[in-house]
């Protein structure tokens, strides 16, 4: 009867968490106490998310690029092992790190792209290829590793915690392009170990460029649909979304 109570107990997903279960139950939870006296939150509009976006984008210092291989008769000449043909036309997401560095910023995150990388390979254009058309990618952030480090402990469910991907073209800055309007800089703040692979240094370990993403697109996971909103935003507004605005918001775990 004890083994099998210390058998059940072993198993049971609770015994998995890394945060000890005397953590107050996350207030997001339908089972904390906190909900009965709550009112019922009514869902933000499409412009509250928009602000809310903003801000996870501006708090965030990594998230996920994907990006497409080449067909494989696009010839591409590099010095790095081609990837194999089996993977010509499909995705590839990969953890990379960001900065929303522009100044004023309209949402467009920077990027350092380092030559090898399968993110910058993916999304340079290629030869044959119209410069007016350059690559697209997507970069996806989402607050799960924000939040239990925020607030000690695990949300209640992940799912309800909010996420977004964005998606656009690349547009290189010139290395003094990115000096002279201070994106250097902001990226060194959030990346300082970014300084050993700067583009320009020539005691670098590899090439590497300056990237924004011109973001044409996001589509916004709020949460669960009873209380978050979901779906597209208007480009416009997520452009014109001010510092003052992100700036005065809070996402799930931050404290006021
Ligand atoms: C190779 O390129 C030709 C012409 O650009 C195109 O018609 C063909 O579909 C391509 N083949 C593959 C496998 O992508
Ligand atoms: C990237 O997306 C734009 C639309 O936003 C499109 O016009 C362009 O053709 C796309 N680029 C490629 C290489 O498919």
């Amino acid at each position: 009867m004890l083994l099998h109570h210390i058998l059940s107990l072993s198993l049971s997903p609770l015994a998995l968490l890394p945060f000890t279960l005397s953590a107050p139950l996350d207030s997001q939870s339908p089972l904390s106490s906190s909900t009965d006296v709550q009112p019922t939150s009514r869902v933000p509009s499409r412009y509250e998310s928009t602000i809310l976006g903003r801000r996870l984008l501006a708090l965030s210092s990594t998230g996920v690029i994907s990006s497409i291989f080449p067909s494989s008769n696009q010839s591409q000449a590099t010095p790095w092992t081609p990837p194999p043909t089996s993977v010509s036309s499909l995705s590839i997401s990969l953890p990379d790190y960001l900065a929303d560095c522009d100044s004023p910023s309209v949402g467009n995150p920077t990027l350092l792209f380092l030559d090898p990388s399968t993110s910058s390979r993916n999304s340079r254009v290629l030869p044959d290829q119209d410069p007016g058309h350059p690559n697209n990618i997507s970069l996806s952030l989402s607050w799960w590793d924000a939040y239990p480090l925020l607030t000690g402990h695990r949300p209640w469910a992940p799912a309800d915690l909010p996420r977004l991907s964005m998606i656009g073209y690349l547009e290189e800055m010139s290395i003094r392009e990115a000096e002279e309007t201070g994106v250097v800089a902001c990226y060194l703040r959030r990346h300082p170990d970014a300084r050993l692979w700067l583009p320009g240094d020539e005691h670098a370990a590899h090439g590497g460029r300056w990237v924004r993403l011109v973001v044409r697109e996001v589509y916004w996971m709020g949460g669960f649909g009873d209380r978050h909103w979901i779906g597209w935003f208007d480009r416009e507004e997520w452009n014109a979304v001010r510092e003052a605005e992100w700036g005065a918001v809070r996402l799930p775990g931050e404290r006021d």
